[in-house]
């Protein structure tokens, strides 16, 4: 028997990706990276053009609890990094080489004897190129609009265009550009309910793990 499996999720942005991995994490026991947080955090702190100094003295600490808690200058961050201004802050410093690097290897380095989930744009890609199962999450973009704008009620138009922009960003830029990674499922979440989603997603993983183990 294997003593890690991983599980990543890539996508655009509001595919679906941390609220099926906060369900796996909390009804199946797997431990949550959110490698989007750590970029969202490095923009957060440092703004749009970081350098390679301010990032290697960047006071920035994690904790394993039954979600990575990223805190900087020891504090939770969670409710500073979720708007879009940050998840553009995130996507312009997520085009440095040196902040993917570092971002690359603090998920490696925490992922190890377990169960993990990773969600991401390059997870399956790049990060993890070996993962048990690969998952690849699309849905239209109004879907996600409305979804984002449930979240944090600003006006869809705004948001679809705000995403659109964004992910026109991740899918072009020269550096681990968002991709469905070779060997992933790709879900459709359009006209998917949460659960639905979260179905498909556990029968892949139990199917995956009885191969590995037979
Ligand atoms: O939640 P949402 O999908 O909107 O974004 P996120 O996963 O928090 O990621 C924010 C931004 O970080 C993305 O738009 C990407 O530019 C960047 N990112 C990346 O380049 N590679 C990753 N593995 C994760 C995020």
């Amino acid at each position: 028997m294997n003593d890690r499996f991983i599980v990543t999720i890539d996508g655009p942005a509001a595919s679906g990706k941390s609220t099926l991995a906060k369900l796996l994490s909390k009804r199946d026991g797997f431990l949550h990276i959110d490698t989007g947080a750590l970029y969202r955090t490095v923009g957060y702190a440092l703004g749009l053009n970081p350098t390679k100094e301010q990032l290697d003295n960047l006071d920035l600490t994690v904790e394993k609890k039954d979600r990575i808690v990223i805190k900087y200058k020891g504090e939770d961050v969670e409710t500073f990094i979720r708007t879009e201004e940050c998840g553009m802050l995130a996507s312009n410093v997520a085009k440095l080489e040196f902040v993917r690097d570092f971002v690359n290897d603090f998920a490696r380095k925490l992922a190890a004897k377990g169960k993990y989930v990773i969600d991401g744009r390059d997870c399956g890609s790049i990060i993890f190129p070996d993962a048990d199962l690969k998952i690849f999450l699309v849905a239209s973009i109004k879907e996600r609009a409305l979804r984002r704008a449930k979240e944090d009620g600003k006006s869809v138009l705004k948001i679809e265009k705000d995403i659109e922009k964004r992910d026109k960003q991740d899918k072009n830029r020269k550096v681990a550009p968002l991709f469905k990674p070779k060997g992933a499922v790709e879900i459709d979440t359009t006209n998917m309910s949460v659960e639905e989603m979260y179905l498909k997603v556990k029968r892949l993983i139990e199917d995956r793990y009885e191969h590995n183990n037979s």
